[in-house]
């Protein structure tokens, strides 16, 4: 059992993680080209919050994730609401392979801090978009380690565009793009958050 199983059953209930990923979804709306024809994969889904919105302008979600209990509030939302265009799937996103050539669009929240080795990570991103395909990832920006309570499992204090931008390049993709979609209130400050986009 990891932390987020138990966290999974109050997940939603924080406004600020609704809002967020909302104003995530549509910035990813507002700047990749989304098509009824897509296959797209969420990459640390969650329990769905990103994959919910972005679900109705494409054809199909790989909802990937290795909690066993985000996935299955993922799949009670997804039947409640009799959507069957979203795949839960079980996977280690560090340790699984993600397959070659799959993917018109990858898209993630606040989940690229969670990843050790973010240059292999990026690599194999590329390796499972098809070409021409769009890398969507927003996470947080740069912050000094006290954004979440709990550290534990927390590999990264956001990122700074630049450091992103070298990520990007060294695994190959063009055209990177970095815009501010939010600012989360917390400890009375704000931590904005950004969403780095790049094309295969
Ligand atoms: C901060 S949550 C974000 C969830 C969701 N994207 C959202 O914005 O509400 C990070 C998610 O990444 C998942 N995660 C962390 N490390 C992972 C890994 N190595 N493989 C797969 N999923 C992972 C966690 O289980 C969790 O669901």
């Amino acid at each position: 059992m990891n932390r987020f199983d138990e966290l999974a059953k109050i997940w939603d209930e924080a406004p600020y993680r609704v809002e967020n990923t909302k104003k995530i979804g549509q910035a990813i709306v507002e700047n990749v080209p989304l098509s009824k024809n897509w296959k797209v994969l969420d990459f640390g889904v969650g329990t769905g919050l990103l994959t919910f919105y972005i679900q109705p302008y494409v054809k199909a979600i790989d909802a990937v994730d290795n909690s066993q209990g985000m996935l299955e509030k993922l799949k009670e939302k997804a039947e409640s609401a009799n959507v069957l265009t979203i795949n839960p799937i079980l996977k280690d996103l560090e340790k699984d392979d993600l397959g070659e050539n799959e993917y018109d669009a990858i898209i993630s929240s606040m989940t690229l801090h969670h990843i050790k080795d973010i240059t292999s990570f990026l690599k194999k991103l590329y390796k499972t978009l098809k070409k021409g395909g769009y890398l969507a990832i927003a996470d947080l920006e740069k912050e000094d380690g006290d954004f979440h309570s709990d550290n534990d499992g927390v590999y990264h204090f956001g990122f700074s565009k630049e450091e992103l931008e070298n990520y990007f390049k060294e695994a190959g993709f063009e055209n990177f793009k970095f815009l501010i979609v939010n600012k989360i209130e917390k400890n009375n400050k704000e931590y904005p958050v950004f969403l780095a986009i790049g094309k295969k």
